[in-house]
């Protein structure tokens, strides 16, 4: 469906009753994304069209209507509007992240700002700003400060996505009992019923789209709901009562965002969401670290020991001094404890309020440990884990970050295991209360929880908990997080572990929203030991790849001591793999198929590579032409062997070394679940 630039600007509806406004819309920088606002019989809607060489315009967001129904009888925000002012302005800035993906970030955008009031009798007033990007387009809402609407519930956001076909989308169900955790589903976007952000889709033409927002600070998480048509409307999770967000004028929404790329790549070099956001707030940020970890942790499981106390008790002052010793001698700066603190006896994803987070268990020497750490180089990782009794947390959480700075700890994972719409609080009235994790109760949480830990010079590694809307580029203490299925799932997974295509989905879906905590680098990819039904289904050097494919500026090294001591050689990557990147770009990749990342070092003249495929094998070339031109690089290659597959030779691996430039071409097979991790480090 093609359009000419002119029919889109004066209403990409061409609807009969629609007001074509002057100056209603806003190109991108390099004029390929349009945004068209217009109010239709004084409703706003807006669209968005992509603007090819040759001047035609596709739609990619037909006309959709903007607003809000209200609570405590406050009529709609939904109509009745005129406009008052348009306002256009640019913006161009290159701005630097404290830690990421590339160390350089251009801001680059310009702004449609429309103001709207009601032409009622105690008229109201209502902003909509659309930012328009190279890569996509954000918009929000901003309620002024005003005398008609001053403390406010809303009871639906009425934003719609009418989209311009049935495209192929990629996405997990919300409102399910297990949060995040899902395995991505493929199908076309009208057999989708209510689906969490990023949603990732892919038109007829080729074009690769993602819903998503960012900024989400208190407000509450939104999701997508298909209510036919190809159309999608913002769906908010509500708080027990009913209502979506309690908030009051002036304030601002989450930015709705949508990514636009013409190579599925496209969408994960794409900094919006981060762009979008506030610059950092943290003066001093030489506290904040990204590195690799160790821990007490894969053990637990894969059931050799327990979080528990008893005869298989991992979080034993010997065991802890093992891993400080492995830390040290490998060059791992954190180590991770679970289960050093009462509460973990019994069932204790069934309720929090057993957990203590300011005493170690009796057979764990907390103190002493934190010393042993520093001593040798290393710090201990601290662990909250608080089963959702969000509550009992707060209660504790103060002296509990105290407690960690004063040890030295510098990051602390967190936890919130727990099901659905479980996060119990009582009301002024007294009458419980239960929320979803993702509802504007604990976005408040969550909130106070990273505001609190910078206080403490601590940053966080979040599982369980909201996704990520690029909150870390003003909290750059909010460094990474799980929110999807792991690493965990391969020992206990109720199928035997997660299948091949999931890293080759997760780069283009989970990943979009930020860092991933999946905790890779589980090189004994059998331990029938200990879960004989369970099984890592990659080869050796995917689980090596992951690394560079996956981002996370805190990425674990999960699996046993013993077990690294058993392929030192492979290791060796796993040692040297930076997690803080002065660049990224994506070689090659189709989603859920294959990928091909390279990124550069932020501290060195060294590039990676990793290649990742999922459920078929493949031969891939990669050019070196993202090498420096005229220099010399040693090639350390990490890689499948020729009969490589994840079922049948996982372990049939090679690595070798060899002197390359920019203008060489690499040719591998890669197995099934495969893949090739290389270390370029320059002469
Ligand atoms: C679930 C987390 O994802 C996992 O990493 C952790 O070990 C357990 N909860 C216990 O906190």
């Amino acid at each position: 469906m093609k359009l000419i630039l002119a029919t889109l600007i004066i209403g990409l509806a061409a609807t009969a009753c629609s007001t074509p406004e002057p100056d209603n819309h806003r190109l991108s920088p390099d004029g390929q994304n349009l945004v068209v606002f217009e109010l239709i019989d004084g409703v706003p809607h807006y669209s968005i069209g992509r603007n090819d060489e040759s001047g035609q315009v596709s739609p990619v967001v037909l006309p959709s209507k903007l607003g809000f129904e209200l609570g405590e009888g406050l009529p709609a925000l939904d109509g009745n509007f005129s406009i008052e002012n348009i306002t256009k302005s640019s913006f161009d800035e290159t701005w630097t992240q404290v830690w990421g993906e590339k160390q350089n970030i251009r801001n680059n955008y310009n702004e449609l700002r429309v103001d709207l009031v009601e032409f009622t009798q105690d008229p109201r007033r209502l902003s909509v700003v659309f930012r328009v990007y190279d890569d996509g387009v954000g918009f929000r809402y901003e309620f002024p400060e005003q005398e008609n609407l001053g403390e406010f519930q809303i009871i639906d956001e009425l934003t719609e996505f009418q989209l311009a076909g049935d495209h192929t989308a990629w996405w997990i169900g919300a409102y399910q009992w297990n949060r995040f955790e899902y395995y991505f589903q493929e199908s076309p976007l009208s057999a989708i019923d209510t689906v969490h952000t990023p949603l990732t889709m892919r038109t007829n033409d080729d074009l690769y789209l993602s819903f998503h927002e960012a900024a989400l600070v208190d407000y509450s998480t939104m999701t997508l709901e298909h209510t036919g048509n190809n159309k999608l409307k913002a769906n908010l999770m509500p708080w027990q009562s009913g209502v979506t967000v309690y908030t009051a004028a002036p304030m601002v929404t989450p930015w709705r965002t949508l990514q636009i790329s013409d190579t599925p790549g496209g969408l994960i070099t794409s900094y919006l969401i981060l762009n979008l956001n506030e610059p950092n707030k943290i003066e001093d940020t030489s506290w904040i670290e990204p590195a690799k970890y160790v821990g007490i942790w894969w053990e637990m499981h894969l059931d050799k020991s327990t979080w528990g106390s008893g005869d298989k008790h991992g979080a034993t002052t010997e065991n802890t001094r093992r891993y400080i010793d492995f830390a040290a001698e490998h060059g791992f700066p954190h180590v991770l404890v679970e289960g050093w603190n009462p509460g973990w006896d019994g069932e204790w994803y069934a309720d929090g309020v057993v957990f203590d987070f300011t005493e170690p268990m009796p057979n764990f020497d907390l103190e002493g440990m934190a010393q042993y750490a520093l001593d040798n180089g290393v710090r201990l990782m601290g662990h909250h884990e608080t089963s959702a009794s969000v509550v009992h947390y707060e209660a504790q959480m103060h002296d509990a970050f105290a407690l960690y700075e004063r040890l030295g700890v510098r990051a602390v994972k967190s936890g919130y295991v727990g099901h659905g719409r479980e996060i119990q609080w009582f009301n002024d009235a007294g009458e419980e209360q239960r929320e979803w994790h993702h509802g504007q109760y604990m976005v408040r949480h969550h909130q106070a929880v990273v505001e609190l830990a910078a206080q403490h010079k601590i940053s966080l590694n979040v599982h369980e908990g909201l996704k990520d809307t690029g909150l870390r580029r003003t909290w750059p203490n909010l460094m990474t997080r799980e929110v999807a299925k792991g690493q965990e799932y391969n020992a206990w997974g109720s199928a035997g572990g997660n299948p091949p295509s999931h890293t080759v989905l997760l780069p283009f879906t989970r990943n979009l929203a930020g860092p991933f905590d999946y905790t890779p680098g589980v090189l004994d990819l059998y331990f029938d030991e200990y879960r004989p039904d369970n099984r890592i289904k990659s080869t050796l050097a995917k689980e090596l790849a992951l690394y560079v494919v996956i981002y996370s500026p805190l990425h674990m090294a999960a699996d046993l001591p013993e077990n690294y001591a058993r392929y030192l050689d492979a290791f060796q990557v796993i040692k040297d793999v930076p997690v803080d990147w002065y660049d990224t770009r994506i070689l090659d990749a189709s989603i859920g198929e294959y990928i091909t990342t390279v990124r550069k070092d932020r501290n060195s003249d060294d590039w990676y590579l990793g290649s990742i495929t999922g459920d078929d094998s493949r031969d891939v070339s990669f050019e070196l032409d993202f090498l420096d031109r005229g220099a010399t690089y040693t090639a350390q290659i990490y890689r499948d062997g020729p009969n490589a597959d994840w079922e049948e030779a996982p372990y049939d691996f090679v690595i070798e070394e060899i002197e390359v430039t920019s203008a060489d071409v690499l040719d591998f097979r890669i197995g099934r679940s495969g893949g090739v991790a290389i270390r370029f480090a320059r002469q």
